[in-house]
């Protein structure tokens, strides 16, 4: 099998790593991939907003198997581009990538599939958000309706910081979505997803605010582990009838059936598993932890779920233990990440590249925010964690920083459920 994986990031790193311990997997491409997808992949070039370019590519290469990363081309039809050209494509249509890319569409489908999540408001007009703010908060759950990669959200208990970045938003030309604000630790279940059957991935954990402690601003996110050994046995169980389930069933009588990778963003509250969002791809950073645990095939799971056979696969298999996986960002990052800087041990086991690019000279050099997630595995999260850390060690990029609090309270077994 040909699998050409689409995307730059340190996800689609992890993605054509497990796919390169597939036996299927024959030949491996990454369009348009980084210093380390390219030490184990073909590098193809293509623009990510060019569904046509995609689908060509998928084509001239003579992929057996498309899978597409990032949100971006899937909101922008690329699986709808890349199917129509007659290559099998893992992740969905542009309508089904709605779920993801328009969170007003989201709240449409769940209520309509009567799945729990915040209650929330569009507000589309700065003259009716006075009186929409009053009917939240504190604490404020402010964001904006579209793809804003984590980073538009504002969550706060400060009324007139919650009206700015509403304002912000609206002057804008955006749609906001105000929410109530749900308790609880948060989780993310992935679940393949081939139209109708669902088969949900290890739960994962990921960390979205830039410092320790949870203090400073929303990230594409900084650290994730899993599996969650405080998590009740029953919680992916309950994830999927309450919540994933419903969902795909809803996008399916809708006539725009689900395909790929269903991500349930959850806050775990204590009135059960709420929706915080959805996403129509593997997230990034929680892909890196999961996928350094799976011992199924990676490429045939994808393959089975594009052509709509995931009903047909043995029951997946996972390695006991758990991983963590820690990012290494620029200076800057979130805001504006210094680039070009040379990155030092890169290329040791467990360290993938997100924002990375090979110099004429041969050095890796820095080219985004996200620069590295390092990966550590072990029999318990403690271990998982030492593993990470001494790795993370070892890299050096100047200015460059990273939370040395990944799974943390989570090894310590501080984090619980909230009880009524
Ligand atoms: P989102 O872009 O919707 O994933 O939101 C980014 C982050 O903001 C989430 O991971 C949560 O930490 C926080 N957040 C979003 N919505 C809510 C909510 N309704 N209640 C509490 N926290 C939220
Ligand atoms: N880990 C958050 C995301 O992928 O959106």
């Amino acid at each position: 099998m040909r699998v050409l994986v689409i995307g730059s990031g340190a996800r689609e790193h992890a993605l054509v790593l497990a796919a390169s311990h597939d036996p299927a997997v024959t030949a491996l491409a990454c369009a348009p991939g980084n210093a380390g997808t390219a030490a184990v992949a073909e590098t193809l070039g293509v623009d990510l907003t060019d569904p046509a370019a995609i689908a060509e590519l998928a084509v001239s290469w003579k992929a057996d198997l498309v899978v597409i990363g990032p949100e971006v081309p899937l909101v922008a039809g690329a699986a709808d581009a890349v199917r129509a050209a007659g290559v099998p494509c893992f992740g969905p249509s542009a309508k089904a990538a709605r779920i993801e890319g328009s969170k007003a569409f989201a709240k449409e489908v769940m209520a309509a599939a009567g799945v729990p999540t915040a209650r929330s408001e569009v507000v589309d007009n700065p003259a009716h958000l006075d009186a929409a703010l009053a009917r939240f908060g504190p604490t404020w759950v402010v964001k904006d309706d579209g793809l804003a990669a984590g980073k538009g959200v504002v969550v706060t208990d400060d009324l007139e910081r919650a009206r700015k970045h509403a304002l912000m938003l609206l002057d804008g030309g955006h749609p906001v979505v105000l929410e109530s604000f749900l308790d609880g630790p948060e989780a993310s279940l992935f679940c393949l997803v081939d139209g109708r059957t669902v088969v949900p991935l290890l739960p994962a954990q990921d960390f979205k605010r830039v410092g320790d402690g949870d203090a400073g601003p929303n990230t594409g996110g900084m650290g994730a582990y899993a599996p969650l050994p405080w998590a009740p046995p029953n919680l992916v169980d309950e994830v999927v009838d309450t919540i994933v389930r419903p969902v795909v069933d809803e996008l399916a009588r809708r006539g725009t059936p689900f395909t790929g990778l269903l991500y349930a963003g959850l806050a775990l509250t204590s009135s059960g598993p709420q929706v915080i969002e959805f996403n129509c791809r593997f997230g990034d950073p929680e892909t890196q932890a999961v996928l350094a645990l799976l011992r199924s095939p990676l490429a045939q799971l994808l393959h089975a779920t594009a052509t709509g056979t995931l009903a047909e696969q043995p029951p997946l298999e996972w390695a006991d233990g758990a991983a963590v996986t820690v990012v290494v960002a620029a200076d800057g990052y979130p805001g504006r990440p210094r680039t070009g800087d040379v990155v030092v041990g890169s290329e040791a086991e467990g360290v993938l590249h997100a924002g990375t690019r090979r110099r004429e000279d041969g050095a890796v050099v820095s080219s985004g925010g996200r620069v590295l997630s390092v990966v550590g595995v072990g029999p318990d999260l403690t271990a998982a964690r030492e593993q990470a850390y001494e790795r993370v060690g070892r890299i050096h990029l100047a200015g460059s920083h990273h939370r040395s609090d990944i799974a943390a309270r989570a090894a310590r077994g501080e984090l619980s459920i909230p009880t009524r």
